[in-house]
């Protein structure tokens, strides 16, 4: 196998990383690949796929709507599938309006855009945006300048506006010290937003590419106090957390908190198709209701609502909605697992939140350029499973058809590759 002459893998060094295996088909948990080997495809193909691969009432669901409307202008025209998914969306979310796009950093453009123009639109000054340490909200340059200056970002760092930057007080199993870092970090918040602040943005429960680091409930809902207090704007990414990830539909209606924004992307159609949405309050539509031109938000992508990922997007739904025992019962399913595996005396910091369980492996620096995590992946695949560790930090989070047989099987060659490491 070689690396093929025309492509450019994403997040991907030719010169030091494996060639790209190649997968011929998938279905349910499992990739099936070019030689025959079969995988366990336990990150859910960077954390998209929901329920399952070609999961068929979604597939079907695609090909009746690619013989109806396959695309259309969304700028003059609507149509049912988007009518629809925003109808349930909003009812969901307990925010009224939907504006599509593409992926998850278009989502999370757009929720930069709206809560930015909304305030100029209303002649506010208030311009300082606030995240947290460790964000991860996408890799265009808006989103890449909310989240953490990290190796990713580097090259561009003239190019990225300024943000408040405020810690992140993560948590695991049997930690101790997690009272005083979110006092810590209150503190740093309310500290923050005695500038007049334009939006604070947040990954609730999960911030994920920067190693899985798990927040408490209540953490968010005082953050959403003070973010209230300042009269500044919330927005939830929960482009990873969104459908069910963290054991509810969202994790925000897990925390019980209220975002004025949220970003949806990944699980939105089931995995199938790619497809963004922010969601906004009525307040901040009406924001932008005026006969002054320049009041507009003049932001569109040209596939803006496809009426295919609309259709996968219900069809996502009516599954997510007629079974929420598969989301809201995954912790349970993890717990005894990782309990098992959390004995290893490798592994440190075990966290699990509804679909993902993750523990940091005791071996030398935290960071993304450890090599441990290329270690484990190596000897997963050996053994029919597919992981792809962040540095040292090992997490699982698998689509929610996953078989006993096959979750149980993810922890026990888990177990084995840090056997093999020890
Ligand atoms: C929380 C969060 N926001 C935004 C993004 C960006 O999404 P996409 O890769 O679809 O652009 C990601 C991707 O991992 C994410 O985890």
């Amino acid at each position: 196998m070689s690396w093929h002459p025309h492509l450019w893998h994403p997040t991907t060094q030719v010169a030091t990383a494996p060639v790209p295996m190649r997968v011929r088909a998938a279905r349910g948990s499992e990739l099936e690949l070019d030689d025959g080997r079969r995988l366990i495809d336990a990150i859910s193909s960077w954390w998209v796929t929901l329920h399952g691969h070609a999961e068929p009432a979604i597939a079907a669901a695609i090909a009746r709507q690619a013989q109806q409307l396959e695309q259309v202008i969304f700028a003059n025209f609507s149509h049912e599938p988007a009518e629809r998914l925003a109808t349930r969306l909003s009812a969901l979310s307990a925010l009224e309006r939907l504006f599509f796009s593409d992926n998850g950093s278009t989502a999370v453009e757009v929720a930069l855009k709206i809560a930015w123009q909304w305030w100029r639109n209303q002649g506010s000054e208030r311009r300082q945006l606030v995240a947290f340490e460790g964000a991860y909200h996408g890799d265009t340059f808006g989103a890449m300048a909310l989240g953490e200056r990290s190796l990713f970002t580097d090259p561009y760092a003239p190019l990225l506006f300024d943000v408040a930057r405020v810690s992140w007080p993560h948590s695991h199993w049997g930690d101790e010290g997690v009272e005083q870092r979110e006092a810590r970090s209150l503190q740093e918040l309310e500290r923050a937003l005695q500038i007049p602040t334009a939006a604070v943005i947040l990954e609730p429960l999960i911030q994920g590419a920067s190693g899985m680091r798990v927040v408490r409930p209540a953490f968010l809902r005082a953050v959403t106090d003070r973010v209230r207090a300042a009269g500044a704007l919330l927005i939830a990414d929960e482009v990873m957390t969104g459908f069910g990830r963290t054991g509810d539909l969202f994790a925000c209606r897990r925390a019980a908190i209220r975002p004025d924004l949220m970003a949806l992307s990944k699980g939105l159609t089931g995995g199938f198709l790619p497809m963004g949405v922010t969601l906004a309050s009525e307040r901040l539509y009406q924001g932008f209701i005026s006969d002054q031109p320049e009041a507009t938000f003049f932001h569109g992508h040209s596939f803006t609502a496809n009426p295919l990922g609309c259709a996968a997007a219900l069809a996502s739904l009516d599954l997510l909605q007629a079974n929420p025992e598969r989301f809201q019962q995954f912790e349970v399913r993890h717990t005894p697992l990782l309990q098992e595996l959390a004995e290893h005396p490798l592994v440190r910091r075990p966290r699990c939140v509804g679909t993902m369980a993750a523990f940091d492996v005791e071996a030398g620096e935290a960071s993304y350029l450890n090599p441990v995590g290329r270690q484990i992946q190596r000897h997963c695949l050996e053994q029919g499973v597919y992981l792809r560790p962040l540095g040292d930090v090992v997490y699982l989070l698998p689509p929610l058809g996953i078989s006993v047989p096959q979750l149980e099987r993810c922890y026990r060659v888990l177990g084995s590759a840090l056997d093999a490491l020890a």
